[in-house]
């Protein structure tokens, strides 16, 4: 006998074959007692074994504690907790991992559309309709052989594409009422343009990577209003360069600038996401991102979230359709630079035995040729530099009476400066005396010991 726990087979070495046997369909979780994260599932994972069993999906889950049944981990090469693997028809060899959302309704989804079709087959117009009515978003596959691989791909895809809705057809008249002669992959909206048609390459065959871009592209509305639900979806698009308009929405002037900004949308689409943030919401952390007040609304910044390189326009004309086309085309032929944010430098900046730099005067004291200096970049918000604090504030008061040695500190979030990147907090740098713009960075443990060494060894 399985024993069962919240609706979940708890399995062991003894039971995993029998479990096979029995269920067709089974999906494992690989935990581990002590791991956060399998904590977190855990109530997600009893959700969804509800929802199997509400919605007849015939799928079963199971657990395996890890630790207790080291056979099993090393026969699945489980290196981390929790690791879900599907098995299929009882084939032991060859599982397929989950790695979709840990929720509930997204592992029910994941394995319905693995038990049954991944799109439902439509076979007339009140078909596509009834299923175009669910969703603002729906997929259709228009395959003339249903039984070909690139009708076979469309499948595979529409498995992991949790977030969408899927169908198929092979019938004739639904081609000529989408006017389609050949295999086409329609993405229908209830928004914007209404449709999108992805046509399918016969010679070269339909390539997922192409199709999944293209729906993400396609799937995003033209002009998206930025807030806590829409901000994944924005950061999931794999769209590079971010366009932002900050509004006051309570203010009608602002509100018709919306219309001009979403004129200018589409012929970027794809290359260009464009986004309203409304600075009378909940987003002073954009603002602050981009280093502005909420007074300056109406503006445009443009940013690539790849490299961070964030753009401002260059003049204060008022915001038109053509002015926010000729913004993105002047960024994106590389004609404007990009700015780097920056404080002003407080009066009091040398005062302490830790001293504060900002972008503007960083250039001055940290290449000060006559001086070895420490700088420590940090965020407001990261718990390891809060941390570290003590250990640099004693650092500075140990040598605050060595006239060529600075102690200092950034506030990285805010102060950008051009060729010196920080990816992490704290990142410390040193900037030895001498010529030659030298940089070292400072990479053992944080403690004054070691700092201290480090500084009387000369930044080794
Ligand atoms: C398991 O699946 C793999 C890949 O699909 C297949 O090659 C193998 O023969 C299957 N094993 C069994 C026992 O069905
Ligand atoms: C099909 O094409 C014709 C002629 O190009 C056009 O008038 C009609 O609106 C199209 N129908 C659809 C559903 O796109
Ligand atoms: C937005 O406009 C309203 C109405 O004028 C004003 O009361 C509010 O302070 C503004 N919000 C911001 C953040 O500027």
């Amino acid at each position: 006998e399985v024993p069962r726990e919240d609706g979940i087979l708890a399995l062991s070495r003894h039971t995993l074959g029998l479990a096979l046997r029995e269920h067709p369909a089974l999906l494992v979780e690989f935990y581990a007692p002590w791991c956060g994260h399998c904590k977190a599932l855990a109530p997600e994972y009893s959700k969804a074994a509800a929802l199997l069993a509400e919605k007849s999906i015939p799928a079963t889950l199971a657990k395996v504690d890890g630790p207790a049944e080291p056979e099993l981990t090393e026969e699945f090469g489980v290196t981390s907790y929790p690791t879900l693997k599907f098995f299929h028809d009882g084939n032991r060899t060859h599982p397929e991992e989950y790695t979709g959302p840990r929720e509930a309704e997204a592992i029910t989804e994941w394995l319905r559309r693995r038990v049954g079709p991944s799109a439902t087959l439509l076979k007339d117009e009140a078909g596509v309709q009834v299923l175009a009515g669910t969703q603002d978003v729906v997929v259709i596959g228009f395959f003339q052989d249903l039984q070909d691989k690139d009708a076979a791909t469309f499948l595979a895809l529409a498995q992991d594409a949790l977030d969408m809705t899927f169908g198929l057809t092979d019938q004739p008249q639904l081609f000529q009422k989408f006017n389609l002669t050949k295999d086409t992959v329609v993405l229908l909206k209830k928004f914007d343009e209404g449709r999108a048609d992805f046509p399918v390459d016969k010679e070269l065959g339909l390539d997922p990577g192409d199709l999944s871009r293209f729906l993400v592209t396609h799937s995003m509305h033209l002009v998206t209003e930025f807030n806590s639900q829409t901000s994944s979806r924005i950061f999931a698009a794999r769209i590079l360069n971010h366009l932002l308009l900050f509004v006051n929405q309570s203010l009608a002037a602002h509100r018709e600038l919306l219309a001009d900004f979403r004129e200018a949308a589409p012929p970027f689409r794809g290359q260009v996401l464009f986004v309203v943030v409304d600075v009378a919401g909940d987003n002073d952390h954009v603002l602050q991102y981009f280093g502005l007040k909420a007074e300056a609304a109406p503006t445009l910044r443009l940013v690539n979230i790849e490299t961070t390189k964030k753009y401002a326009p260059t003049d204060e004309e008022p915001i038109t359709a053509a002015a926010v086309t000729a913004f993105c085309h002047t960024v994106l032929n590389g004609q404007v630079k990009p700015y780097l944010l920056s404080q002003e430098v407080p009066s009091d900046w040398d005062q302490r035995p830790v001293k504060t730099l900002v972008s503007k005067n960083f250039e001055q004291v940290a290449f000060d040729e006559t001086k070895n200096v420490f700088v420590k970049f940090y965020a407001p918000w990261c718990t390891h530099c809060k941390e570290m604090a003590p250990a640099w504030e004693a650092l500075a008061e140990k040598y605050k009476e060595h006239e060529d040695i600075i102690i200092a500190e950034l506030d990285a979030t805010a102060n950008e400066l051009e060729g010196l990147p920080v990816h992490g907090f704290p990142t410390l740098k040193y900037f030895p005396a001498g010529p030659g713009r030298k940089v070292i960075e400072y990479k053992s443990t944080r403690d004054l010991e070691t700092l201290s060494k480090f500084l009387d060894n000369g930044g080794e």
